[in-house]
């Protein structure tokens, strides 16, 4: 599996995990089956995954205490790269929330349920339209120069709001969605691919149409002897260096799955194929 360094310092594997679905249904509350979440995370690590994503907000609480749970004492290589900055009010509500306040008590609470001195990466989640975005960033700032976290990662940006965050801080990820039928961002992608910045993509495993019989990725990973998960993850792997993947899953066999993606090469006239039909 190739690799990339998250600000300088952290060296990571690029085929990652994003933990968000090991929480109960519409993200809320404990998964239906406990013992099924951790054996998740534990085989993750056992494959070889040390970048692990995921946010107070997923369940809410319950990914960041289902990883301490499985995991702590970490292994010295593990990157736990959660979030915050949106509240739950329910199953499928995610308000968002900016404040300076919040942002400093939502990281304290990471810090708790993660049983770390200081996250690795903390990503804000999203802009908040009724916070000033400098004022958002400006607590992560704070909360860095007090060795709370290492390094500073945003989410759900546009290239403006991208450059406004690193006018003030460090920014070593960006996590948008982007996937084979979603390329909104791909100016955002190209700004992380030309300054190497790590970009996260979110929904990687979405193909639509594309991956139905018959379509596109399903001819290219028939051609490759792959699943069709398997082709959407290696394109991305393949579109720039800088990509990291997290794609999320509560089944160990989608996991071991997903994780033989970073082993796929896919052809040149396949990448040219998927990139023609993507967007
Ligand atoms: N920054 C943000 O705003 C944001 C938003 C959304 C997500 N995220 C992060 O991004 C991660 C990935 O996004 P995502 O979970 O929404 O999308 P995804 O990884 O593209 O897809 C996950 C879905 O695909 C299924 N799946 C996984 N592997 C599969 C396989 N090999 N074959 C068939 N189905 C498979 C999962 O179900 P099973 O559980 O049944 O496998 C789940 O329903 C999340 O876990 C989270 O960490 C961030």
């Amino acid at each position: 599996m190739s690799t990339f360094t998250i600000g300088g310092d952290l060296e990571v594997h690029r085929l990652g995990y994003g933990a968000m679905r090991i929480t109960g249904e519409g993200i809320w509350g404990p998964p239906r089956d406990h013992d099924a979440a951790i054996a998740v995370l534990r085989r993750a690590v056992e494959l070889g995954i040390d970048l692990i994503d995921t946010a107070d907000s997923y369940g809410p609480h319950v990914s960041e205490e289902l990883i301490a749970e499985a995991l702590h004492p970490y292994p010295d290589n593990l990157v736990i790269a959660t979030k915050g900055g949106l509240e739950r009010t329910g199953p499928g509500q995610w308000p968002r929330n900016g404040r300076p306040e919040h942002l400093k008590a939502a990281c304290e609470g990471s810090l708790r349920r993660l049983k770390l001195d200081r996250i690795d990466l903390y990503q804000l989640h999203s802009p908040d339209e009724n916070v000033p975005y400098a004022e958002s960033v400006g607590a992560l700032k704070e909360l860095q120069e007090e060795g709370k976290i290492r390094h500073i990662g945003v989410s759900n940006v546009s290239v403006e709001q991208l450059a406004e965050a690193r006018a003030l801080v460090d920014v070593v990820t960006v996590q948008n969605r982007y996937n084979l039928i979603d390329l909104e961002d791909q100016d955002v992608l190209d700004v992380c691919d030309r300054d190497h910045i790590g970009f996260i993509p979110w929904f990687p495993l979405e193909a639509g149409k594309l991956s139905e019989p018959g379509g596109i990725v399903d001819g290219v990973a028939e051609r490759h002897g792959a699943t069709t998960s398997q082709v959407a993850l290696a394109w991305l792997l393949q579109r720039s260096p800088v990509v990291l993947p997290i794609p999320g899953t509560g089944s160990v066999e989608h996991l071991e799955e997903n994780v033989g993606a970073a082993r796929l090469r896919l052809a040149d006239r396949a990448v040219a194929e998927l990139d023609h039909a993507a967007g």
